[in-house]
């Protein structure tokens, strides 16, 4: 269409099965540039998997994903990833007896100039100051708070065109989750977009663009997160209103 902006994540009607089971039925999900875009939903709606679909993790049955207007869909994830999408996977999946600088520089192993390599680190040390003295530690020793910021900094250190985060704020403490929340609209700005899977839609309509509702495996509503901050199904459903 002319004049639209270009979609730096494109899903279409993408559908997904375990086995015989569906999980995902011809969802559909866009993220322009410049966006975080979010999708909440309960326990078991499809929010995983469509992460994990879009990553190469799971394979479809239908539908398609793009990245930058070209066509992944069905790849593995070691072709995906150094096209630009980064994940942050849920429950952070560090390598715990790893240091937080080796961590770090797993994020950027498939990354050949040293020279880039080390200022990125310098740059996504900067979303996260408190890191810095903990770099030479084990990653398991550190608080659920600071293992989460260092799996965000860990994907950044991929380069990503698109960054996905898959619950990023669950189980952490409210100081914590302004953090990352602070961090995710930063990201945003620097020019990686971000895709956000929360069960805090508080917190993510808060931060995010645009919002995606999905109920077992179906996208039910899409609209601009303010937009979704203020309807009255959404706050009964997900905001305790
Ligand atoms: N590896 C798997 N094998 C079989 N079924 C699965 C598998 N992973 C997920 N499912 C099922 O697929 C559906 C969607 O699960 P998914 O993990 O994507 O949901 P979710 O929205 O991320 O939930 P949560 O908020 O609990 O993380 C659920 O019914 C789940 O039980
Ligand atoms: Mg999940």
């Amino acid at each position: 269409m002319p004049g639209e902006i270009m979609a730096s994540l494109e899903v279409s009607n993408l559908s997904v099965r375990y086995g015989k089971v569906p999980a995902l039925h011809e969802v559909s999900v866009r993220i322009g540039r410049g966006q975080v875009v979010t999708i909440i939903g309960a326990n078991g709606a499809g929010k995983s998997t469509l992460m994990k679909a879009i990553m190469g993790l799971v394979k479809p049955v239908g539908g398609s994903v793009a990245l930058l207007g070209k066509p992944i869909t069905g790849l593995d994830p070691d072709r995906i990833v150094p096209l630009g999408i980064a994940l942050v996977p849920e429950g952070r999946r560090l390598f715990a007896p790893m240091t937080v600088q080796e961590n770090l520089e797993m994020g950027a192993y498939r990354r050949v100039d040293p020279l880039e390599v080390a200022r990125d680190m310098e740059r996504v040390l900067q979303y996260f100051p408190d890191l810095k003295a903990k770099l030479p530690l084990p990653a398991g020793s550190l608080s659920g708070g600071q293992q989460q910021m260092v799996a965000v900094a860990r994907a950044l250190m991929a380069a990503p065109r698109v960054m996905m985060l898959d619950e990023p704020t669950i189980g952490l403490a409210p100081a914590v989750v302004d953090v990352i929340a602070h961090v995710i609209g930063e990201i945003r700005d620097s020019g990686v977009d971000v895709l956000l899977v929360e069960q805090n839609a508080e917190m993510a309509l808060e931060v995010a663009d645009y919002g995606y509702v999905m109920e077992q495996g179906r996208v039910v509503l899409a609209a601009p997160a303010g937009e979704l901050a203020v309807n009255p199904e959404v706050q009964r459903a997900y905001l305790g209103i």
